[in-house]
C-alpha cells in the first residue's frame, strides 16, 4: 500500500498532508528516515510519524462504548462480574478498555488495541477534557460551585481548575455538568465528596471531542474518520 494512503488509512490526516509530512521528514519505515512519497508499504513495516508507531485501519480497532452501570471496566475480573468485554465480545482483535470507568458510572469508554492511543489518551500532559454529567445529592451552592471550578483537594492531590454547568436544581437534588482534565481513581466522586455534595449517578458524556451522543446503554460504535483525525491531531501535539 502506498505510503500516503498507509498513513491516512490509520486515521491520521489526509493523503495529502501524508505527503507533506513525508516530505518534511516526519516519516520513518522500520526506523529510516522515507522522504519518497511514492514508498510501497509492505507487510511487517513499522511505520512512525513524527516518532510515534501507526496502525493503519485494518489492524487498528478503535470503538466507543455506552457502558452501562454494573460493569468492571476491566479484561477480567477475578470475582467474575460482568466485565465491559462481555459487551464487544464479537470483536475479534484483542482490544481493551481506554483508563477506567467505575462499576456504578455509565457512559462512554474508548477500546482499543492501540498501546500508543491508549497511552496518549491517559498521559495527563495531553489533558484531554473528560465530560461528565451527575446527579448529586442536595444543593450544590455558590460557595462549592466556585470551589469545584477552582481546584479541590481529593485527598493528596488538588485537582485542576474544572469547568462546570448546572443544569438543574431540586430541593434535594442538583443536576451538573462537569468537564476534568485530570483522570485520577473516582475523581469526580471524589471532588463533589470534598465539597460535602455525594454523587449518586455519574454518566460520561464526552472524551475530548468524541461524544457519546445516542449511542444506547451497553452498544457500541467504531469511531469516525474525523475522530481518529482528531485523535491523530493530539498526538502530533
Ligand atoms: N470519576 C469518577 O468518580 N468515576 C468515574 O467512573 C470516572 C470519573
Amino acid at each position: 500500500m502506498r505510503l500516503n494512503k498507509y498513513i491516512a488509512s490509520a486515521g491520521i490526516c489526509s493523503r495529502r498532508k501524508a505527503d507533506a509530512l513525508t516530505a518534511d521528514g516526519a516519516v520513518r519505515v522500520n526506523g529510516l528516515l522515507v522522504r519518497e512519497m511514492g514508498y510501497e508499504v509492505k507487510e511487517g513495516d513499522v511505520v512512525e510519524v513524527g516518532g510515534r508507531v501507526i496502525l493503519p485501519e485494518t489492524g487498528r480497532v478503535c470503538i466507543v462504548l455506552n457502558k452501562p452501570r454494573g460493569y468492571i471496566t476491566s479484561v477480567r475480573d477475578a470475582q467474575k462480574r460482568p466485565t465491559v468485554m462481555d459487551l464487544v465480545g464479537d470483536i475479534p482483535e484483542r482490544i481493551f478498555p481506554v483508563g477506567r470507568l467505575d462499576f456504578d458510572t455509565s457512559g462512554l469508554l474508548i477500546l482499543t488495541n492501540d498501546g500508543a492511543l491508549s497511552q496518549m489518551l491517559t498521559h495527563p500532559k495531553h489533558r484531554i477534557r473528560k465530560t461528565y454529567r451527575a446527579r448529586v445529592a442536595g444543593v450544590l451552592s455558590d460557595e462549592r460551585i466556585a470551589r469545584l471550578r477552582k481546584g479541590v483537594d481529593i485527598g493528596g492531590f488538588v485537582t485542576s481548575p474544572a469547568e462546570l454547568r448546572v443544569l438543574r436544581q431540586a430541593e434535594r437534588a442538583t443536576w451538573v455538568e462537569i468537564d476534568v482534565f485530570e483522570g485520577k481513581n473516582r475523581q469526580v466522586r471524589r471532588m463533589f465528596a470534598a465539597v460535602g455534595n455525594k454523587v449518586v449517578e455519574l454518566e460520561r458524556v464526552a472524551v475530548g471531542e468524541i461524544l457519546l451522543g445516542r449511542l444506547k446503554e451497553g452498544h457500541y460504535r467504531k469511531m469516525t474518520r474525523a475522530e481518529l483525525a482528531y485523535l491523530g491531531e493530539i498526538s502530533r501535539g
